[in-house]
């Protein structure tokens, strides 16, 4: 019993641990410019530039 949450602390405070370092790296400059050249070679001609969408 003490060991199952001894056990959970870990876990969760590997998680949280996990998510404070990773959240921050997410959506860099590079990563947003990167979404960019991809949306624009496969959405654009759809979606629009300026990500507008169609009408109806
Ligand atoms: C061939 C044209 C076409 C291309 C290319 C295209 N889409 Fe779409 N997309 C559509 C259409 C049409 C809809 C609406 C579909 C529906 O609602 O049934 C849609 C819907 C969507 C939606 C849902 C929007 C909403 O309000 O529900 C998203 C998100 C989306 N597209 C993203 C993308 C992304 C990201 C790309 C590029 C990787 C892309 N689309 C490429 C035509 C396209």
């Amino acid at each position: 019993m003490i060991a199952a949450l001894i056990g959970a602390a870990i876990i969760t405070g590997l998680g949280v641990a996990y998510f404070n370092y990773e959240l921050p790296r997410l959506r860099t400059a590079e990563q947003i410019a990167l979404g960019r050249s991809v949306y624009m070679a496969n959405c654009a001609q759809c979606h629009g530039a300026q990500l507008e969408g169609q009408p109806d």
